[in-house]
């Protein structure tokens, strides 16, 4: 069952990170139609992957690296970067809704410049997290079932 949990939020999260792309391109071509829907989208994505997360850390703990010694460095700094950047996308996402919704494109637009890559990065990182820990990784506990 946490394993389920776990598949899920990680195809939630990867899911959201594709909706930004294709929202980028809608932009891109000037669809400001379809744009917004394809973001909105990637935002319910983003929060649904929260769920499932947080369902998964509350139920069955966290999910500790055992891995080969000589990439711990790098799975550290990996999680920490992960982990710091997906704490600041939730704010920089509700300012982007909020421009966007005032009609402040301007503020918007300067903003999603920086948006984008972040939440790109917290997705594509978090997948191979996950990947790792799938290999890698050893339950740290929990209440579990
Ligand atoms: C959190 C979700 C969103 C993200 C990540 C996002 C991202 C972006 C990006 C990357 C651009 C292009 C910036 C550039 O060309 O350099 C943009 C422009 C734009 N966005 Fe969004 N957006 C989001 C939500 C929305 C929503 C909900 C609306 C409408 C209500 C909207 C309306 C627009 C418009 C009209 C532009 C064009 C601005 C201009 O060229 O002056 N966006 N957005």
């Amino acid at each position: 069952m946490g394993e389920l949990l776990g598949d899920i939020a990680a195809a939630l999260i990867a899911l959201s990170g594709l909706a930004v792309v294709v929202g980028v391109i809608f932009i891109k071509r000037g669809d400001r139609v379809w744009h917004p829907r394809v973001m909105l989208l990637a935002t319910v994505l983003a929060a649904l992957f929260l769920v499932f997360y947080l369902l998964k850390w509350g139920l069955y703990g966290t999910t500790r690296y055992v891995g080969p010694e000589e990439w711990r460095g790098a799975y550290y700094a990996l999680l920490i970067s992960h982990t710091i950047l997906a704490a600041l996308n939730g704010p920089l996402v509700l300012w982007l809704l909020y421009n966007a919704f005032k009609q402040r494109f301007a503020i918007h637009k300067a903003w999603a410049r920086w948006t984008v890559p972040v939440w790109l990065y917290v997705a594509v990182t978090g997948w191979v997290i996950d990947l790792v820990l799938k290999r890698y990784g050893e339950s740290a506990g929990g209440i579990g079932f």
